[in-house]
């Protein structure tokens, strides 16, 4: 920790005191190589600090909408299957993942879904109880 204290509280401010800052905008203009050479590292700290500041600062663009359904039944407004209770049967799995080609039943397609995109979704199970 001392070696930060003496850091902060002697070189930079000795540093900072020695740059061959001009006192007005021309003042660059009469500035001669060497004394411009002096200033990069401070130019280059400093821009690495704005660069890094508006980086961690400057708004992250909104998530792009997915759609769920790519492909099943695209031209109706809503896909809505309707199942007479009483047609269940024993068990019926339903799709909950979009890709079945026998929708709205599942036929596996989720396995590839998931595999592909390392998602995990999986079908509606319906059972009766035995
Ligand atoms: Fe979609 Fe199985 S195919 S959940």
């Amino acid at each position: 920790m001392e070696v930060v204290n003496r850091l902060v509280t002697e070189s930079l401010p000795d540093y900072l005191k020695n740059l061959p800052v001009p006192k007005s905008l021309f003042g660059f203009a009469r500035l001669s190589v060497t004394e411009w050479a002096s200033l990069v590292p401070f130019v280059g700290a400093v821009s690495i600090i704005v660069y890094m500041s508006v980086q961690t600062f400057k708004p992250k663009p909104p998530p792009q909408k997915t759609p769920v359904n790519l492909k099943i039944q695209k031209e109706t407004a809503k896909v809505v299957n309707m199942v007479d209770i009483e047609d269940l049967g024993e068990k019926v799995t339903y799709c909950r993942c979009w890709r079945s080609k026998k929708f709205p039943l599942c036929d596996g397609s989720h396995n590839k879904h998931n595999d592909e995109t390392g998602d995990n979704v999986g079908p509606l199970v319906l059972k009766r109880k035995s």
